[in-house]
């Protein structure tokens, strides 16, 4: 779908009446669903007195209670009471070969078997893992590894002021790049600012601008206002547009970002923390052709295994990263368990496998498949404006609450209030789905498919949908 039909249709969403499942209906499914998951629920009560809020992983946020999981396999997955699920949140992105891939997990256990998790000194993955990087990742040279993309972001910009010695950085609203003090900056909501700021300090925003998806005279204004200040160091952008394509980028977003960095000697920052090895094997800077001059990697190129994040980038730039080193240009750059043999194990083996199995092709016509098969669905239901688009094997479904339309300017609490009761009619339909034995990426529409979603996968995924669809009153 191109860009401004997604922009269109979001907008139709937000300007018409919320199309929800009635509360009597969603109650029976919630009770329903307790019954099915009755130790999911005692998992929850039990985390609750140990863990704050019950639970560690904001991608599983579902409600009325988290699941608890048993075990995983391909593209499916299963709960602690039995349930299975045909699994669309791979882990929040970095699941593509499928789960389990066992020919993945023996060369993790090799590893272990032979060296142990880590020594603290050099392991030859750590050179074949960023030797494979840079052969597939068009900007990048040298690789530096992270324990995290949250670490790699926060080194990323690091390195962009050492190396240009300027301090300020643009950070695109609505946009995720982890959640380091400087970057908890309108992540969900373009225009929320410091929503989420409580035990931030104000002062940690001093050199972090934000910028309204696609404003491109904004963007040279801000160069402009900052040319005779500090200067701008950096763009950082995710190269879909914020929350991989929750915000779609207009078509020449990246070409301008990349044009007015040249323009102005700022660096051009991609975080590929879900686009790398998923959306191509030179990730989204190969897909849209633009080329960056950092790159933040992280989950995907560990497949899940923990953990991982990197900053890579051209042999001149990557130079300023030095362990421990703080002269002159040097990025001071940490890290015990960074490179360790584990993450670095996965992650070469896991991009050959992604290559030789011809993972990102695969992921990607499922993608395809699925979206248009939603949107034939959806277009069975004429009162509905809901509809899918998909980035290759990122998809997005927007039914009540499209995200990317909510643009908060001014007014800020009645138009969160508006979100708030359109996330709840979105969050109903995504429980109803979960009921149906299909499970989405937490609160959010998004849907990672991986080589191994099927048929089987799609017939199951189409008839949750129908049911659900046929909850909602038919209007007109
Ligand atoms: C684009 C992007 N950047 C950074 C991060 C943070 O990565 P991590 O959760 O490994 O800290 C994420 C996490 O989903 C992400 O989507």
């Amino acid at each position: 779908m191109e860009y401004q039909e997604i922009i269109d249709r979001k907008k139709k969403i937000v300007t018409s009446a919320i199309k929800a499942i009635p509360d009597p209906i969603i109650a029976d499914v919630k009770k329903r669903y307790a019954q099915k998951c009755k130790r999911s629920v005692q998992y929850f009560e039990r985390a609750k007195q140990v863990i704050p809020a019950g639970l560690e992983h904001n991608l599983g946020l579902l409600h009325p209670y988290p699941l608890t999981m048993k075990t995983a396999s391909k593209a499916s997955i299963w709960d602690i009471d039995e349930n299975e699920y045909v699994d669309y949140m791979m882990a929040g992105g970095p699941i593509i070969l499928g789960h389990k891939f066992p020919q993945l997990d023996e060369k993790v256990i090799a590893l272990i078997e032979n060296y142990g998790p880590s020594t603290g000194l050099t392991c030859e993955s750590e050179i074949l893992c960023a030797e494979e990087i840079a052969k597939h990742m068009p900007s990048v040279e040298m690789v530096r590894f992270l324990a995290s993309g949250t670490e790699a972001d926060m080194l990323a910009v690091r390195v962009a002021r050492a190396y240009t010695g300027k301090k300020k950085i643009i950070k695109i609203a609505g946009s995720y790049h982890g959640w380091s003090d400087q970057f908890l900056l309108s992540s969900d909501y373009p225009g929320t600012g410091n929503a989420h700021a409580s035990g931030i300090p104000q002062d940690s925003y001093a050199h972090t601008i934000e910028l309204m998806p696609n404003d491109f005279e904004g963007l040279y204004r801000l160069f402009e206002e900052n040319r005779d200040k500090d200067g701008i160091a950096a763009i950082i952008a995710e190269p879909t547009g914020g929350h991989a394509g929750t915000f779609p980028n207009h078509p020449d977003w990246n070409k301008t970002l990349r044009k007015v960095c040249d323009e102005f000697g700022a660096l051009l920052i991609f975080d590929e923390v879900i686009t790398g090895f998923r959306l191509a094997l030179g990730g989204g800077q190969e897909y849209y052709n633009v080329l960056p001059d950092i790159t933040i990697l992280g989950k995907i190129i560990t497949h899940g295994y923990p953990s991982c994040g990197a900053v890579a980038g051209s042999r001149e730039i990557m130079s300023v990263c030095h362990p421990g080193g703080t002269h002159g240009k040097k990025a001071f750059t940490g890290g015990t368990l960074s490179a360790n043999p584990i993450s670095t194990t996965a992650g070469y083996y896991s991009i050959k496998y992604i290559e030789e199995y011809g993972a990102i092709d695969k992921a990607s016509d499922y993608g395809d498949r699925i979206t248009n098969k939603l949107n034939e669905l959806f277009a069975t239901r004429k009162d509905l404006p809901f509809f899918a688009y998909n980035i290759r094997s990122i998809i997005h479904v927007e039914t009540a609450c499209p995200s990317g339309a909510f643009l908060v300017s001014k007014d800020i609490d009645s138009q969160l209030a508006e979100q708030k009761r359109r996330a709840k009619a979105a969050e109903d339909i995504y429980m109803a789905l979960l009921d149906q034995g299909v499970l989405m990426l937490g609160d959010c529409k998004r849907m990672y498919t991986c080589m191994q979603h099927d048929d089987a996968s799609l017939k199951k995924t189409l008839n949750a949908w129908e049911n659900v669809l046929s909850m909602i009153p038919v209007e007109g």
